[in-house]
């Protein structure tokens, strides 16, 4: 008989469970403050400065203010013994690719050695869940923080602990759809953890919950759900692409277009993050691990990996007047780095293509992001970014690449104001399209 049907006439999960949140960035975070409305949480992460940070109540991810972080039962810390009484653990861990583009599941699976390390230090008797919140293809729960986890337990899943799987579903930046306003696939290692975990993240952290089948199933519906978004914007960037030659504007294309009741409202950009253009190829990996050879979901991402260059090429076109070797060096001023709009995470962000394309055609760029962290630009990509009060005089160019409300609020005379005579203003998000241009500035748009 198995610890799971010994279990069955009473219940996995305690009533009143303390819960421990492996992991405090951009998922874990706002999970932990959800579930410390109600439960006690163990807020763990590695990272002494964030705890430090957590504990001032500052979130550098702006996701979760100082008076949530302050207000429930969260318990933060970075010393793993804090972790022994935990009842249910969820790891919202970072699952980022290699540079051969390959699941990178390094982070995800010391998290899971720091968990079975909690468990091994438990009473026999204490038979705790883990619940895996990170982005992976299917069967990384089970078949290898499943066996992570025994090892350093030294029980077998499904009798000294149980697993489950939740798929995160947030949006960063987006505060329409925040945690509690997005239905949560759950599901669990046998039928009893995925009721009893649904249960715990309806009551506990107020969600909608959706059981799915098994856990490989709510795995590859996580896998699939950011790959098709990556694949529905590649086709708008690949036609941006062919319009663009065109002499069209895919953005007028567009407004007529999604006039017909089923054109999907897709918009052409840069994908980047840690989500939409990684996520693809955790998918693609488990095609080939299954004997399928990917085309599709790959050829998607080649188009969305390439949309930097492109646009640093079409910019640089329309600085030179079409041709390439007329052009002067110039000064640009490209505005937003973070990897999309009102998040300060510079993270995989496809804005340092077009800057690097723009670089190496021998144009000067300069940097503006009012949300972005100066010192992690610096480190990570080497870009000093500037401030619009010391901007050194005028630009041929500037560029929008990010549509942050802070740059939507600026009025046209603002922006043209930092052009010079001539310039030219361009407009990768379309957010500018509809202004007059006075005499003299030119202005191009995808
Ligand atoms: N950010 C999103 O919008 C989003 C949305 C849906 C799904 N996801 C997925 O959720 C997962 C987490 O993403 P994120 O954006 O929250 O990452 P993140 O980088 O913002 O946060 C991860 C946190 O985990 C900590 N950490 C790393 N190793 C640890 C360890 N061994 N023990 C404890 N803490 C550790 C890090 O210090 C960091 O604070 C990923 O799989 C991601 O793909 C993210």
């Amino acid at each position: 008989m198995t610890r799971a049907s010994e279990l069955a006439d009473r219940s996995i999960i305690p009533k009143s469970p303390k819960i421990g949140i492996i992991g405090l960035g951009y998922v874990g975070l706002p999970l932990a403050v959800a579930f410390a409305r109600h439960h006690t949480v163990i807020g763990y992460d590695i990272d002494e400065t964030r705890i430090d940070e957590l504990a001032r109540g500052y979130d550098r991810t702006k996701e979760v203010s100082k008076t949530a972080l302050q207000g429930g039962k969260l318990k933060l810390t970075s010393n793993a013994d804090d972790l022994a009484e935990v009842d249910v653990f969820i790891l919202a861990i970072p699952t980022p690719i290699d540079s051969a583009r390959e699941p990178d599941l390094s982070i995800l699976s010391r998290a899971c050695q720091t968990v079975g390390e909690a468990i091994f230090a438990m009473p026999l008797e204490r038979c705790p869940t883990v619940v895996i919140e990170s982005t992976v293809y299917p069967g990384v729960t089970e078949d290898i923080c499943g066996p992570e986890i025994e090892r350093a337990s030294r029980r077998k899943a499904g009798e000294g602990f149980f697993l489950g799987y939740s798929p995160e579903r947030i949006n960063p930046g987006d505060k329409e759809h925040s945690l509690s306003r997005v239905i949560k696939v759950v599901a669990g290692q046998c039928q009893q953890v995925a009721d009893e975990l649904a249960r715990l993240y309806e009551r506990g952290a107020g969600v909608e919950v959706f059981i799915a089948r098994d856990i490989r199933t709510a795995e590859a519906a996580k896998a699939i759900e950011n790959a098709q978004r990556d694949l529905n914007i590649a086709f708008i960037n690949e036609i941006a692409m062919i319009f663009e030659r065109g002499g069209l504007s895919v953005y007028d294309v567009l407004e007529a277009a999604q006039t017909k009741w089923n054109f999907l409202p897709f918009q052409p950009g840069l994908v980047g993050g840690h989500c939409i253009g990684v996520d693809p190829y955790y998918l693609t990996c488990y095609a080939k691990s299954v004997g399928h050879r990917p085309e599709t979901i790959l050829a998607g991402r080649r188009i969305n990996d390439n949309m930097g260059t492109f646009i640093a090429q079409e910019i640089n076109e329309a600085l030179t007047d079409g041709n390439p070797t007329a052009g002067k060096p110039t000064r640009i001023l490209v505005l937003g780095l973070t990897f999309k709009e009102d998040v300060p995470d510079i993270r995989n962000t496809k804005v340092i293509d077009v800057v690097r394309g723009l670089e190496a055609f021998g144009h000067s760029v300069d940097v503006h992001d009012p949300l972005a962290d100066p010192e992690y630009a610096r480190a990570t990509y080497g870009v000093d970014l500037i401030s619009l009060d010391d901007t050194g005089g005028r630009y041929d160019c500037v560029i929008g690449a990010v549509p942050h409300n802070a740059f939507r609020k600026m009025s046209p005379q603002q922006i043209f104001d930092l052009l010079t005579p001539g310039g030219l203003l361009a407009d990768i998000k379309g957010i500018w399209r509809t202004w007059e241009l006075p005499d003299g500035l030119r202005s191009w748009t995808l």
